[in-house]
């Protein structure tokens, strides 16, 4: 094993008594074993597995070191964490095998990441490099295959996502202009090893954000969907309320000109955490999307205790009236136990026996009657809860996480609204532990959050003002 890896190995020795004692760890969604995870990378499916890697500092719950670690599953469900197949140890990445791409060749899993480099003086350069393998597991680094970054742009050059059409391997790249904007660099190669610059892909977003980072360009059923996330959107009322946002729009990449002819940016999340996605098709056609379940530069309660954040579930993605869903992947439904089911009218506050808990999935169908306002309590405690709720008046969803337990982030505010105008919703709510995914009207929208509740909040109220009819279906996992 190399010295690197054998470090972070012991690492996670070391931190393991103390990161599983931790009672907000997560029992069904991936984590590092130690230190901190953020961006997902490589998300492909190679030799009849689902090959999922991620940005990782084994040593500290900061960015000072970035690995590749590596998960792989058969089913999206169950997850195996195997030895990192990056380390950030060579000229060209010795500050950090940033995030990237995978994709196979000729039976091979080429990996396309970007490898950080600082000079002492804080000065970055950027290499765009490969690292093949023939069984997935274990990786040769090929070193840089794009140097640095074309005329007009600045180093925060980065985070190549490829895929291919017809013979020609392509690739979009996170960019920063010289004048300080956010954009993302069109590449185009035979063989994967020789590139050439496209342009920057030209969009209507000329003056939107900073930087743009983890760019990602896919079809469903023909129509294009470019995801990016920028940094530097200032807040508009319930939108932007994050540090940086994730979002997508809808439009086809003309390869030739780079052109994008698009639609509106539409955030992809309404929740606190979220960032960074990347998606993959898969054996049977699915566009999935997994996403950190975090932030940048915001401090999370559990970075004294040896580990910080997790991804999200792997989503399907679909486009339904010009808009992107999102739902959980149907293979979710194999973690479900003990189902238990109610349907009535319901004013005012209500409980069921069986109904709470700090691992499980419900999906609570809410109908006004009368009801002005209707919702649910989750992780309800001693002075704790976690409210989910629909205003008809204000025809929005709310999450609100104010009271949810341990502060953290409160500067970005501690709910979330997003609108929706429908006297009926749906609540799809998967809940771990200190993660919270709801998907609101069959995935049309989604929050997620992560919150740190008391073990002993796991309580859960359904809410209306007045009367309405709730059907409310849950499963523990
Ligand atoms: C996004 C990001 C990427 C970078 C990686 C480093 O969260 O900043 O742009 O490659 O994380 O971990």
């Amino acid at each position: 094993m190399f010295s690197l890896i054998k470090k972070a190995m012991d690492e996670v020795e070391n931190k393991k008594n103390m990161v599983e004692k931790d009672y907000h760890r997560l029992s069904y969604h991936l984590m590092a074993p130690s230190g901190l995870i953020n961006d997902p990378n490589g998300f492909s499916y190679y030799d009849g597995k689902y090959h999922l890697f991620y940005q990782w500092n084994p040593f500290e719950c900061n960015h000072s070191t970035k690995f590749w670690g590596h998960f792989t599953s058969k089913d999206l469900v169950s997850w195996e964490n195997l030895l990192p197949v990056l380390a950030p140890e060579d000229w060209y990445d010795k500050n950090g095998c940033y995030s990237g791409s995978a994709i196979e060749k000729d039976g091979q899993l080429i990996l396309f990441y970007t490898g950080n480099v600082k000079d002492d003086y804080g000065n970055r350069e950027s290499y765009q490099c490969l690292a093949i393998s023939d069984n997935g597991e274990d990786f040769e680094k090929l070193g840089p295959v794009i140097v640095n970054q074309p005329e007009g742009y600045t180093r925060h050059f980065r985070d190549p996502k490829v895929w291919k059409e017809g013979e020609v391997y392509y690739a979009v790249i996170g960019a920063q202009r010289d004048n300080l904007t956010g954009a993302a660099a069109l590449y185009s190669s035979g063989d994967m090893k020789n590139w050439n610059f496209l342009g920057e892909i030209k969009t209507n977003l000329e003056n939107f954000g900073y930087m743009w980072e983890c760019p990602d360009y896919f079809k469903i059923k023909g129509e294009g969907v470019f995801i990016f996330s920028p940094q530097g959107i200032p807040p508009e009322g319930d939108r932007y309320n994050n540090i940086y946002q994730s979002g997508y729009v809808l439009g086809n990449l003309d390869l030739e000109k780079a052109t994008l002819n698009h639609g509106v940016f539409h955030e992809l999340d309404r929740g606190f955490d979220f960032y960074a996605p990347q998606t993959m098709i898969d054996e049977k056609g699915r566009r999935i999307m997994v996403a950190w379940g975090g932030l940048p530069e915001v401090t999370y309660p559990t970075e004294d205790k040896g580990w910080v954040h997790c991804l999200t579930m792997p989503r399907e993605l679909e486009i339904i009236d010009g808009k992107l869903v999102q739902r959980p992947v149907e293979e979710m439904k194999k973690l479900r136990r003990d189902f238990v089911q109610i349907e009535e009218r319901i004013s005012g506050k209500k409980t069921y026996p069986g109904i709470e808990g700090d691992s499980f999935e419900m999906i609570c169908r809410m109908k006004s009657i009368e009801a002005g306002e209707f919702g649910i309590n989750l992780r309800v405690g001693k002075n704790e809860k976690t409210t989910l709720k629909y205003n008809r008046l204000e025809k929005k969803v709310t999450l609100d996480r104010s009271n949810s337990g341990e502060i953290f982030a409160e500067e970005y505010g501690t709910t979330r609204k997003c609108p929706i105008d429908s006297s009926e919703i749906t609540f799809h709510i998967f809940m771990d532990k200190s993660m919270i995914e709801v998907f609101i009207n069959n995935g049309r929208e989604v929050f997620t959050a992560r919150i740190f509740p008391d073990e002993k909040s796991q309580g859960i109220e359904f809410i209306s003002d007045s009367e309405a009819e709730i059907s409310i279906k849950k499963w523990n996992i």
